[in-house]
Formats: C-alpha cells, sequence, structure tokens
C-alpha cells in the first residue's frame, strides 16, 4: 500500500472569500484546504502544525479509524487538543470506506472559519478514473463574523437577535471557496469540460448551519454514491445536501456547448431572524464546447434556472437504495434517546440555552479526553475524570445496536455518527410507537437529517473499539452540548498502543 504524507500548518489569516474581509482559520494558507485523495488501504500521514492561539484537532470525517480510535480527531473525546505552536502526526490506513468525504477541525465552531478540505477515497484499485472526469464541489455556507463571537451571542441569555436559541443566520455561501456577496463579488468558480463527456462531481457541504441545495441549469443529474455508500442510480434536477453530507451524481455534457450555471442555494426554512443582504445562492461556471470563453451574463442572475423537458425531481433521500445492499443483521441491543433544546440553568450549567440528549449537555472536558481518561491517562493531579456532562453509552460486548431517537426538538438536526455507518431501519413522524423496521435494503450512511417531531431507529454493528461521539453537525448546536459518545468494547480499546506525546499534550492543552 502507498502512504501519502501532508504537511499541514493550521493559522488565522484575513480572506475575503465572497468579497468581504474576514477572519479565518485556515490549512496552508488556503480555503477550503488541501484535498486529500487516496485509494483505501493507503496509509495516510499527516503533519499538523498548529500556529493559532487555541489548539486544536483535525477529524476524518465518515472514516472507521478500526484500531486508531486515537486519531480520530475529535477533542476531548479521542484526545486533547494539540497546543497552540505544537505538532502532531496523525497517522492511519483508510481501511474500507471508498467514496467522498471531508476533514475538518473538531475543536469549538473553528471548522466554521475554514479548517476544511475535501477526502476523496478511490477503490484499492482504481489507477483509472471510472468516469470522464471527476470534480470535488464543497459547498459551505458562510458567516463574515468570527465564530467565537458568533459563539458567544449564541450563548448570551438574550440571544443573538433577542430570542434566545436562534441560531446565527450565514451572510452567505461559497462553492470551492469563492462566493459572492452582494455586487462586492463578481468572481465565480469555474471549471472546463468537454462536451459528451460523463463527469462525477462530489457534492460535500462543508458549512455549518444550513442545507444546500444543489442543481446545474439545463442539466439533469444522476446520484450514485450517498457518505460513501454506493446506490441505484437516482435521477434528479437538484438535490438538497444537509451539513456534512455528501454526494456524487453524474452530469453528462450532452446539451448545447456553452456555459451554464451551477447554484449552491441556502436552506432559508432554517433562518430564525432576517439578515439583511444574506446573499442566498452561490453560483459556480461550467462551460463546455467550442464556445470555452463565453461566461454567463452576470446581469442574468436572477433567472430561474432552466431545465429540460420531463425533468426529474428535487432527490428524496428515501428513494435511495444502496447499490447490492441487503437486509441490516437483526438487532441484538437497543438504546433510547430524547432531542431537546432550551434555555437552562443550574449547578452544572450556565444560563444559557443548551442543547440535551435525554437530560445531559455535553461539555467538552479540558486537560483529557474521554478515552485518555478510560485508560486512566488522567492529567498530572488525576483531577480530569468524566463528568455529569457527559452522556457515555458503554457497549462492552460485539452488539448489533439500535439507537432509537426522537426528536422532541423543534428543529430539524442533522446528526453523525463517528468510527462506523448505521443503517437507517425506521424514520417518521412523532414519536417511536413501536412497530417493525423496513429490512429488505435499508440504506447505509453516516450523516442523516432526523427533523423536527420525529423519530429514527438507525442500526451499527458496534465491534470498532473506541469512543465515537453521534453528534448534531450544526455547530452552534454541538456547541451547545448536542453530543452523546459509545464507548464500544473498552477491554479492546484499553490495549490501545498510544503514543505518549499525545497524552502529554493535555496538560499544556
Ligand atoms: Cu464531521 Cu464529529 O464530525
Amino acid at each position: 500500500p502507498t502512504t501519502r504524507t501532508y504537511d499541514f500548518v493550521v493559522e488565522e489569516r484575513m480572506g475575503t472569500p465572497d468579497g468581504v474581509q474576514k477572519r479565518m482559520l485556515v490549512v496552508n494558507g488556503q480555503y477550503p484546504g488541501p484535498t486529500i485523495e487516496a485509494n483505501t488501504g493507503d496509509r495516510i500521514v499527516v503533519n499538523v502544525t498548529n500556529k493559532m492561539p487555541n489548539s486544536t484537532t483535525i477529524h476524518w470525517h465518515g472514516l472507521y479509524q478500526r484500531g486508531t480510535n486515537y486519531y480520530d480527531g475529535s477533542m476531548a473525546i479521542t484526545q486533547c487538543g494539540i497546543p497552540s505552536g505544537e505538532s502532531m502526526v496523525y497517522n492511519f490506513t483508510f481501511d474500507g470506506y471508498v467514496g467522498s468525504t471531508w476533514w475538518h477541525s473538531h475543536a469549538g465552531t473553528q471548522y466554521t472559519d475554514g479548517i476544511t478540505g475535501a477526502l476523496i477515497v478511490h477503490a484499492k484499485n482504481e489507477s483509472v478514473p471510472t468516469y470522464d472526469g471527476d470534480l470535488a464541489l464543497q459547498l459551505a455556507d458562510l458567516y463574515h463574523g468570527f465564530s467565537p463571537e458568533l459563539l458567544n451571542l449564541y450563548f448570551t441569555p438574550g440571544g443573538i437577535d433577542g430570542t434566545p436559541g436562534n441560531e446565527p443566520v450565514p451572510d452567505g455561501g461559497t462553492i470551492n471557496g469563492v462566493g459572492q456577496y452582494g455586487s462586492s463579488n463578481t468572481s465565480f468558480f469555474n471549471v472546463t469540460l468537454e462536451p459528451n463527456k460523463t463527469y462525477r462531481l462530489r457534492l460535500i457541504n462543508t458549512g455549518s448551519f444550513v442545507g444546500m441545495q444543489f442543481s446545474v441549469d439545463n442539466h439533469t443529474l444522476e446520484v450514485i454514491e450517498a457518505d460513501g455508500t454506493a446506490v441505484e442510480p437516482f435521477a434528479v434536477s437538484s438535490l438538497s445536501i444537509a451539513v456534512a453530507q455528501r454526494y456524487s451524481v453524474l452530469l453528462r455534457t450532452n446539451q448545447t456547448a456553452g456555459a451554464y450555471w451551477f447554484r449552491s442555494a441556502l436552506d432559508q426554512d432554517a433562518f430564525t431572524y432576517d439578515n439583511p443582504g444574506v446573499q442566498t445562492e452561490i453560483r459556480g461556471i461550467i462551460r463546455y464546447g467550442v464556445d470555452n470563453d463565453t461566461v454567463p451574463d452576470v446581469a442574468l442572475l436572477d433567472n430561474p434556472p432552466s431545465l429540460p423537458d420531463g425533468a426529474p425531481g428535487d432527490l428524496d433521500t428515501t428513494d435511495l437504495v444502496p447499490a447490492g445492499g441487503g437486509p441490516a443483521p437483526n438487532s441484538t441491543f437497543s438504546v433510547y434517546f430524547t432531542i431537546s433544546m432550551q434555555y437552562a440553568s443550574g449547578p452544572n450549567y450556565l444560563s444559557r440555552f443548551l442543547s440535551f440528549i435525554n437530560s445531559t449537555s455535553w461539555e467538552p472536558l479540558q486537560k483529557t479526553s474521554s478515552l485518555f481518561s478510560h485508560l486512566g491517562n488522567n492529567t498530572a493531579d488525576g483531577s480530569a475524570t468524566l463528568a455529569d456532562s457527559q452522556l457515555v453509552t458503554t457497549i462492552d460486548e460485539v452488539h448489533v445496536v439500535d439507537m432509537i431517537i426522537d426528536n422532541l426538538d423543534d428543529g430539524d438536526h442533522p446528526f453523525h455518527l463517528h468510527g462506523q455507518k448505521f443503517w437507517i431501519m425506521q424514520s417518521g413522524a412523532g414519536r417511536y410507537q413501536g412497530g417493525a423496521v423496513d429490512n429488505r435494503h435499508p440504506m447505509q450512511r453516516d450523516t442523516l437529517v432526523i427533523p423536527a417531531y420525529t423519530h429514527v431507529i438507525l442500526r451499527f454493528v458496534a465491534d470498532n473499539p473506541g469512543f465515537w461521539p453521534f453528534h448534531c453537525h450544526i455547530q452552534w448546536h454541538m456547541a451547545a452540548g448536542l453530543l452523546f459518545q459509545l464507548n464500544v468494547l473498552p477491554s479492546e480499546s484499553a490495549k490501545f498502543d498510544i503514543p505518549q506525546y499525545m497524552i502529554d499534550q493535555c496538560q499544556r492543552e
């Protein structure tokens, strides 16, 4: 297997992704950061140097990290942060994951400020691309404010706009780091394709809050992958991608030669207040054919997209069928969780808007991690122990686990499970009422929206040792505590050979 080595230097910089200058946190001076591209089975070695004043980590979203849970990059869960001025080497293999994903900081809300990049994993022997071309498109919402300041406003008793719990509303967005805010930026991310070919577009929502609706003018798309699961090809005109989800779609350059917009629209249903000036649609340009220089007329920015006759509709994710997918194994263990959010105060909590899973609201531990604490590697004074704020479900032996989840909140939450994919066994309105699961060919993925006032049953095989968070990927909600941890096979994780310097870094975090 090939070893691929990268150097990441993380630092604060000013940037103007959509024409408006803002404070950013970036890797190697780039937004988005470097794309990592590999074959499954390859070893990846990433030396991360932290030049920011605060600790950081890098998480490899969707990867399994079998036997290397301590390289998962979840701050306060699988490691302490990399202290300011120090480095850490992540060294692991792409064990079985094939598809499109991304990496991002997993410390506070740092990735909101720019620490994100694409991660593309090809099949083992895929040396020649399967399609005529392959292109990652990172779609994200964008805030002009600096995320720690926005988070403070979100947490003030009065809330950011006078209503506690209203999430900060973005100012716009980007496609591969380029956006257009009002008239302040007229540059577009653009690609030149050849006519009469088939391209694979890998759509990744690297944003922090809202879903993005993606479409290409005059073209239909065919969905072939969702979160690393190959799916039966499904034709759509547009698709909505929640935060942290990924889809691969095929684009056929079979229209009249020329140039076309592709569009990434912010889901405004999630907006909690009016943000005047917000740029709700971000555009890029696809051009092909003899007319290579043609650029869509910017004056046409408000024209509705046009579609071929008889075009299909938007993607309904419940229509996705895994390619060759069969039934999931029967469950042998089940856990029940509720999701809620409310203004709360109490001995363990500051008075502020908080998220709850069951009755706990996650707060990251200082100077240790759940994993290190489990291994008895606390800091010098031994003071760090798992606090009440840590909801940890321990699974002592290999089980097929059903997580039954009632979303009692009035918001939709894109939940993500680290370390494995889950099968979606049941979803529906209201609380879980029992009833049969549909186990013919359940879809398997790692990030799923649990809509307001609905329930789901998510099934996975708990055979991958370590501490795995399950959390809402909306950065404001995770910071407010919407996270719990699975402690899978603790007797196996106790044998991990964790580099001593990672444990020592806790003292300087
Ligand atoms: Cu994309 Cu917990 O992460």
